[in-house]
């Protein structure tokens, strides 16, 4: 049961979901002066370098903790449904690395003289419950009052330092699958403007990464990340950037949530969507047009792994390819 105040969360929320994320370029060039703090014996597995999902440190030869933290502003109405978002797209950077979520704490903000706190009840229990789906310990954490309502986990994972999912071990001549369909950008964006629920998108962005985790590992893959705020584009220009290859992406392969495309059509977009695109743009050869790459590059909460690797089940969406000058290629 949700409390039904007829409050929309959206509505208080200056940003949507990993659309709010800072942008890639201006990330980029701040973290550029920051070094990951490792020590000398190369325990920091997966450190700033790559901008990779978590970072990884080794705790002795078969085991390493996986440590991420992921929270934004409300991208549905809903607050139970924004709680297992919010809990799945953290959880998520956990099993972009190859790693099992073994405890998490809340992040939580509230404008409690603007929303009753009775309602933030309901986004803690969306987030437990989809911490317990994927088997991991939900135990406190911190609130803060803050005139925009934001949520999510701070988790730390386990996993086989000899067998991560690391975003720099593609290598040319694999395929791309791509776990999730696209276009849950475009369809939070709808539904912040108009209040219609799109109820496949709750669905996809509720769905745990853990299953195409766990067979990419049993298919002895190295290499993945999950698709989140810089679209499909943007973090998979990151991947081979990482990598040191290119990818050519074969647009008429990408899923997409049903509405996605109609209600692109019908003019909604986030603004981040675009600015991923304009990111990537000086690294991209395309033969599709503008509203294609923008679809592409749309900005994805809790989306999909992508995994270099082809997992039975799931969609190959493109290959890598040895570096040449366009590091992706749409056609
Ligand atoms: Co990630
Ligand atoms: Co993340």
């Amino acid at each position: 049961m949700t409390t039904d105040l007829g409050i929309r969360l959206t509505q208080y929320a200056s940003g949507g979901g990993c659309a709010c994320k800072v942008p890639p370029g201006e990330l980029e060039r701040v973290l550029g002066g920051v070094l990951s703090a490792g020590d000398a014996t190369d325990d920091l597995l997966v450190g700033l370098e790559n901008g990779d999902d978590g970072a990884v440190v080794r705790l002795d030869g078969h085991r390493a903790v996986v440590v991420t933290t992921d929270f934004f502003t409300p991208v549905v109405d809903d607050a139970y449904d924004w709680g297992r978002i919010a809990a799945a797209n953290a959880l998520s950077d956990v099993y972009a690395m190859g790693g099992d979520p073994l405890v998490a704490v809340n992040l939580l903000a509230w404008p409690r003289d603007r929303i009753p706190f009775d309602l933030a009840a309901d986004v803690l229990r969306g987030g437990a419950d989809v911490a317990r789906e994927a088997g991991c310990h939900l135990a406190g954490g911190h609130s803060i009052d803050d005139p925009e309502p934001k949520y999510g986990l701070a988790v730390t994972g386990i996993a086989d330092p000899g067998r991560l999912l690391r975003n720099d071990a593609g290598a040319a001549g694999v395929p791309l699958t791509l776990t999730k369909p696209l276009g849950l950008g475009v369809l939070n964006n709808r539904h912040k403007a108009t209040g219609e629920v799109f109820p496949e998108a709750v669905e996809v962005m509720t769905t745990l990464n853990r299953d195409a985790s766990r067979a990419a590992l049993a298919a002895g893959l190295t290499c993945a990340t999950d698709v989140t705020g810089f679209g499909l584009l943007g973090h998979l220009f990151k991947l081979c950037r990482a990598s040191g290859v290119s990818a050519v992406v074969d647009a008429a392969a990408v899923p997409y949530v049903e509405a996605a495309r109609a209600s692109y059509a019908a003019g909604y977009v986030p603004g981040g969507s675009r600015r991923n695109l304009d990111w990537v743009r000086p690294h991209l050869d395309a033969s599709v047009d503008e509203d294609e790459l923008v679809l592409l590059a749309d900005a994805q909460t809790s989306g999909g792994l992508l995994v270099a690797g082809e997992l039975p089940g799931w969609p190959v969406v493109g290959e890598l390819v040895p570096r040449r000058e366009a590091t992706v290629v749409v056609r």
